[in-house]
């Protein structure tokens, strides 16, 4: 499938009232004297049945942001709202309550299950806290919750160990979902596999959004996932969010620098960034327990002028129409003039 007709499967699609609330999120690693912001100020919604796609390289906070919605982390600043039982959203609960709230899909599944059990008992392993099931049909639940991701009956007994990468993230992704929790975070759950099972295991999760109305966060470094599985896309560099908006247009007209680095590196998303001079990501991230002033990104941007290192842009509405869906962000202080392509190169 191309990027494009995957891009418009999107089309049309009703937007219902959001299932996750992100409000300036913070997330603080380390000790007293070492700390660091890893997310740093991330604000998101995700309408009920939505996906929201994150990326940015790696070490951008994109693990971080996923862990502190699913309550594995704790949070410095910043709330959760996620849908509760009214409909309606409500603070999500302690992080022990919260996996009946939120549930995470691991990039590794081997590191996720349980080596020497048999993958049923990991599949039921959420009903059992919350007494979802009766103890006797558990590994009947569990055979059935394994039929729902195109796993047989005969696989139920198996170790890990016994099962191909595809079939081990089948299976994580099947207790994900025996919590019936509404919001399911997925942090790169096809990077580790081959790639000729990656598809499959996408479509597998779009088709179980889909069916029960669930609602993703879906981390990816990789621009072809994104396009092909979520609806919104959020653009992560050093903690915080540098654009977010409807994912057809962010890819068509990426208004920040790096968003539109990282498209121009991938050659076959290359959905045409418009400014033939753009050109493609140069250095490494950098550390993010010292992390630039002003604009994050300024140390690798082409367009950086003197006020990028004093001020940090603010989030601005950069939308290609008041009609296009969600709103269209992006935090640079030279977006129009990139755009327009009157924006002076960086000094040398
Ligand atoms: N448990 C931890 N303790 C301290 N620092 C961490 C921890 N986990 C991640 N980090 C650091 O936080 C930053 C963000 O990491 P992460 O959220 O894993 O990013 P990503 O998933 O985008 O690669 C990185 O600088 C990483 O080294
Ligand atoms: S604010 Fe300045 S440094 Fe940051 S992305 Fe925009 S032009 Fe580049
Ligand atoms: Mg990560």
């Amino acid at each position: 499938m191309t990027v494009d007709s995957a891009l418009s499967i999107r089309k049309g699609e009703e937007r219902q009232a959001p299932a996750l609330q992100v409000r300036d999120l913070v997330v603080r690693y380390g000790g007293r004297r070492d700390s660091f912001h890893a997310v740093d100020g991330v604000s998101v919604e995700v309408a009920r049945g939505a996906t929201l796609g994150i990326i940015g390289e790696s070490g951008s906070g994109k693990s971080t942001l996923a862990k502190a919605i699913a309550g594995l982390v704790p949070i410095a600043a910043g709330t959760v709202e996620v849908l509760g039982p009214d409909g309606g959203l409500a603070p999500a609960a302690s992080s022990v309550g919260r996996a009946g709230q939120v549930q995470m899909i691991f990039q590794d599944p081997a590191l996720a299950l349980n080596l020497g059990r048999p993958v049923w008992k990991s599949v039921v392993e959420p009903l059992v806290p919350h007494r979802l099931a009766v103890p006797r049909r558990l590994r009947d639940r569990g055979v059935e919750l394994l039929g729902q991701v195109g796993l047989g009956p005969e696989i139920a007994d198996r170790r890990p160990g016994q099962m191909s990468g595809g079939q081990r993230q089948r299976v994580t992704i099947a207790r994900a979902v025996a919590a019936r929790a509404p919001v399911v975070m997925c942090d790169e759950p096809v990077a580790a596999l081959d790639i000729s099972v990656q598809a499959g295991v996408l479509r597998l999760l779009d088709e179980l959004r889909e069916a029960s109305d669930l609602t993703y966060l879906f981390i990816s470094h990789d621009m072809a996932s994104i396009a092909r599985i979520a609806h919104d896309v959020g653009v992560m560099y050093l903690g915080r969010l540098v654009e977010i908006g409807p994912v057809r247009e962010v890819l068509r007209s990426p208004r920040h620098p790096y968003t539109q680095a990282l498209i121009r590196a991938v050659p076959r998303v290359g959905l045409g960034a418009r400014d033939a001079e753009i050109q493609t990501l140069e250095g490494e991230i950098p550390d993010a327990r010292r992390p630039p002033s002003g604009c994050r990104f300024r140390t690798r941007c082409p367009f950086a002028q003197e006020i990028c290192a004093l001020e940090e842009p603010p989030a601005e509405s950069v939308a290609e129409s008041a009609d296009s869906g969600s709103a269209h962000q992006a935090a640079c202080h030279f977006w129009r003039e990139i755009r327009a392509g009157t924006a002076p190169r960086r000094p040398d």
